[in-house]
């Protein structure tokens, strides 16, 4: 070897020795901030996900974020699986809107929580203008079920097969389900649900106002009892938690709930959380919500057997809120700038005490 040649294959080795090298591993930055996912399943839960509307999927800042798969570990159709959409002609049957969501949701890997079998809202204008009978409708739910819960039938964590069936005061909502089957339409619905989804696929009861102890969480819990003692499929119970600040269940309120249903041998889902502000919104009100949305998320965290929460929609625009309830809004974690607010990052320290 020639001497040139042996310097400078030793410069070459000190260059390598003292400057940074690429191939070197770097110093593992932490990020302060995972996505909320992230930091949900250290926590223990199985997923922290959003509920997307098909109203924005043109948007592409909005669907970056929704199909993040560290921020949302799960994703839910907030319209698209709703029966006018699925089945707007008896028997025709339509998965686009659904699919828009759950097919960029699996690709992402997404878990997806599939909503919903029977309400007696968004009906398509065939089912809700005849007068049918009983034996009739029964039919009509086999079908409309067997349809939807095999096309789903790899994209559902959970299903949730019946949703809002009960009043405020514990006692069945009249719907034409119940005028013309009866309250057994309740537990047909499981019935069908279990004899066509997967059998890994959670089946939920979901309704809202069960957040508290109450009269409506009650009616749910005994009726969960009454299924499981007759062993109708049920595995189970999703608390919507469509929240007001100034109004919302403590921390407390919220797991003695869960609790009566986890003491029953079913599991909870938080599953369309968000918080309504009287509008204008102001920085005490800010304050306000992002202590209700930390709270509730530690309930589920903190519960026997709650296994994740959902948020109905995360970006303020895209909320059901402000044409639902006039006056309120600002209900989600990102504001029309797609900043981030003061209840994204109440969740994300509380969820980070736990890792
Ligand atoms: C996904 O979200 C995480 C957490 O907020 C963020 O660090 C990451 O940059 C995001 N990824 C993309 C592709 O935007
Ligand atoms: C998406 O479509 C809606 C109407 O369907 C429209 O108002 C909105 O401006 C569109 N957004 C983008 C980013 O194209
Ligand atoms: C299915 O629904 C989508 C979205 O609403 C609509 O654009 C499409 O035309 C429908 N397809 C059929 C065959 O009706
Ligand atoms: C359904 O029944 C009600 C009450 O019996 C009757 O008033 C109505 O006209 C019927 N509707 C149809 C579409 O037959
Ligand atoms: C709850 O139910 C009890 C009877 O079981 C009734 O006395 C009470 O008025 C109900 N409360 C509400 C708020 O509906
Ligand atoms: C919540 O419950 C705990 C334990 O049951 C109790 O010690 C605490 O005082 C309660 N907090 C409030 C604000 O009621
Ligand atoms: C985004 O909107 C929020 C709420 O309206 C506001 O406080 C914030 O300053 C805005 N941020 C940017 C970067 O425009």
């Amino acid at each position: 070897m020639k001497l040139q040649s042996v310097s400078l294959l030793l410069s070459t080795l000190s260059i390598a020795l003292s400057a940074p090298s690429p191939y070197r591993p770097k110093p593992k930055l932490v990020n302060k901030y995972p996505g909320l996912d992230v930091l949900a399943k250290r926590a223990g839960l199985l997923y922290f996900g959003t509920a997307i509307d098909n109203v924005v999927l043109n948007n592409s800042q909005y669907i970056s974020i929704a199909h993040n798969k560290s921020e949302f570990g799960q994703v839910t159709p907030s319209n698209g699986q709703k029966w006018m959409y699925i089945e707007p002609q008896q028997g025709k049957f339509n998965y686009s809107m659904g699919d828009a969501i759950t097919k960029p949701g699996r690709e992402a890997g997404q878990m997806g929580r599939c909503h919903t079998f029977i309400w007696h809202n968004q009906l398509p204008e065939w089912l809700t203008a005849k007068n049918w009978t009983k034996p009739e409708l029964v039919k009509v739910l086999e079908n409309h079920i067997r349809h939807e819960a095999r096309h789903y039938y790899d994209s559902c964590y959970a299903w949730d097969v019946v949703n809002e069936a009960f009043n405020d005061d514990g006692t069945l909502r009249e719907t034409m389900w119940l005028n013309t089957i009866g309250k057994s339409y309740i537990e047909l619905a499981f019935k069908f649900a279990r004899k066509y989804t997967s059998p890994r696929t959670r089946l939920y009861y979901n309704d809202y106002g069960i957040e508290r102890v109450n009269n409506k969480s009650i009616a749910v819990a005994e009726m969960v009892k009454y299924f499981l003692k007759r062993g109708v499929p049920i595995d189970g119970v999703g608390l919507q938690a469509h929240f007001t600040t100034g109004r919302s269940p403590s921390y407390n309120e919220t797991s003695a709930s869960i609790a009566q249903y986890n003491k029953l041998g079913v599991e909870v889902a938080l599953t369309e959380l968000d918080v309504r502000q009287a509008l204008p919104d102001s920085h005490e009100q800010q304050q306000a919500q992002a202590k209700i949305y930390a709270d509730s998320v530690k309930a589920c965290v903190d519960a026997k057997d709650c296994v994740g929460v959902t948020v109905w929609d995360f970006w303020d625009p895209v909320s059901w809120v402000p044409e639902t309830f006039p006056g309120y809004g600002d209900a989600c974690l990102w504001s029309a700038n797609f900043t981030k607010k003061p209840a994204y990052y109440a969740i994300s320290d509380m969820l980070r005490e736990y890792s």
